[in-house]
């Protein structure tokens, strides 16, 4: 991807590709936005695709494929044992991460599950920059707990740090100390998730390593947001500013002692697996995979896709390709704080990240700040975000609600799939509702349930805020949907 100036000297992110197949959107309009986001409580997950203009809700399993992974897919070898398809990924893999052994598994989760199952006990403490859902969970199925202790820029939401995501090595050699022989790993995640896409930088990768190695434990690294977090690397660390992509992960890998994926994210497919050296734990978790997963050669997934992770490891060690995330996401969050609305900085991997705290100051925590504000950019827009506030934790033990540190609306930019046109609508959108904050009322549970309460929870308006945000919006724009 290259930043180009216009002759007016407006910079932008030029597409190194061109688009040959499309799927045609539909744009309801705004009184049936309304309804949809009524009947879905509130809650995105539960919207239905025809509602949705532009789904900005993950980039997982939803980033545009390239024509090489299309073709490729047609050259699956489908067997349930032995299918070449299989090992044209472990060389794929291989190439790329160099470890000795690869296990398929069928999307990042269920690595998570094998190896929370094989490395975790009843006590264990697992320290990490930040944990993403689904790993807490299964470490915490198999009564361990994490421990989050990312460097204090972590959860500045307006930083100048290149590296946000790193973790802090005082605070990892400290926890050595306070839970010895309670450590039975040390995980970090690529483009940290839920800091925003915030990468990781490769001395910090090395530094956890040392630290590890001294304690004999074993460094998992979660790779799912790596490709991002490449280029970071690539742009953002001196040290590598000459190095090839290819050249940067083999660094990373010589760094980590296991990588797991969901390669719905990383391999730009549908899928995940885990590499790794150690003999003795990828015995452990081979017999794991046909009883959870599937047959060691394809592990839950198509043989189809086997092949379109396989070209899209394989791509993602182009500079070209890996840009253009980033690059969108940077032109989408420089436009948004140019014009005063509160967003996560510097830009990183994954998506553009509003501040609902600091956009909806006049409601609190109490309010779903986060929650309102994915409601509310739905409905003048048809843009579908992602809640990343209080609504996605879980309530305190004693049933108090648990406020999160920060209130975060996640627009995700899925890799090759929007236009600049349509990112730019985005921009206008999220500038006119900002104009019109105060109008943005809060939310209050209608259902609610114990776990993950973001993917099935509904909460209803407090008021008649809708009613009056849609009366204005059509008052602004009498001709627009
Ligand atoms: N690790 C990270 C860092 C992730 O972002 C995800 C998924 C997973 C693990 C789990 O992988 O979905 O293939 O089982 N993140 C998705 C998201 C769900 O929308 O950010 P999975």
């Amino acid at each position: 991807m290259n930043n180009i100036k216009l002759l007016s000297g407006e910079a932008l992110p030029l597409e190194m590709h061109k688009v040959k197949i499309v799927q045609k959107l539909n744009f309801a309009p705004i009184e049936r936005r309304l309804e949809a986001m009524q009947e879905a409580g509130n809650n995105t997950f539960l919207l239905r695709n025809r509602d949705i203009f532009l789904d900005m809700i993950t980039d997982s399993g939803v980033n545009a494929m390239s024509d090489r992974q299309q073709a490729a897919m047609l050259t699956a070898d489908d067997s349930y044992a032995g299918g070449e398809s299989f090992f044209r990924l472990e060389a794929e893999l291989q190439r790329v991460f160099g470890m000795r052994f690869f296990l398929p598994a069928h999307q990042g989760r269920a690595c998570e599950h094998l190896l929370s199952r094989v490395l975790v006990k009843s006590g264990d403490i697992v320290p990490m920059n930040i944990h993403f859902t689904t790993t807490k969970a299964h470490i915490r199925l198999q009564g361990g707990d994490i421990l989050e202790i990312p460097t204090d820029e972590a959860f500045k939401i307006n930083s100048k740090h290149p590296f946000k995501g790193n973790i802090n090595i005082k605070k990892l050699e400290l926890a050595f100390k306070q839970h010895k022989g309670k450590i039975p790993f040390v995980r970090l995640e690529a483009g940290g998730n839920l800091l925003g896409g915030q990468p990781l930088s490769l001395q910090n990768i090395r530094d956890t390593h040392a630290v590890c190695k001294k304690h004999g434990v074993p460094l998992v690294l979660d790779a799912s947001l790596l490709q991002d977090n490449l280029f970071f690397i690539k742009t953002r660390e001196p040290e590598f500013k000459d190095k090839t992509v290819l050249e940067i992960c083999n660094e990373v890998a010589r760094n980590a002692d296991i990588i797991y994926f969901s390669a719905r994210k990383f391999g730009c497919a549908r899928g995940g697996g885990m590499c790794l050296n150690d003999e003795s734990i990828f015995e452990q978790l081979r017999v794991l995979v046909p009883l959870f997963e599937g047959f060691l050669t394809y592990g839950g997934m198509s043989s189809k896709e086997l092949e379109a992770i396989t070209v899209g490891i394989s791509e993602t060690m182009d500079t070209d390709v890996i840009s253009q995330g980033p690059m969108f996401i940077k032109f989408m969050v420089d436009e948004l704080a140019k014009a005063g609305v509160p967003v996560v900085t510097p830009a990183g991997g994954l998506g553009c990240h509003l501040d609902a705290k600091a956009f909806l100051s006049h409601l609190k925590q109490e309010d779903f700040q986060a929650a309102s504000l994915v409601s509310a950019l739905f409905i003048t827009s048809g843009v579908r975000g992602m809640e990343r506030g209080t609504m996605s934790e879980e309530r305190n033990p004693d049933g108090t609600e648990n406020f999160s540190a920060m209130e975060l609306v996640r627009l995700a930019l899925p890799r090759r799939v929007f236009t600049m046109s349509q990112i730019k609508f985005a921009i206008d959108r999220i500038i006119w509702l900002f104009k019109n904050r105060e109008l943005v009322g809060g939310l209050a549970w209608r259902k609610e349930p114990k776990i993950l309460r973001f993917f099935l929870g509904e909460l209803a308006p407090v008021g008649d805020w809708q009613a009056k945000l849609v009366a204005k919006f059509k008052q602004d724009f009498p001709d627009s949907l």
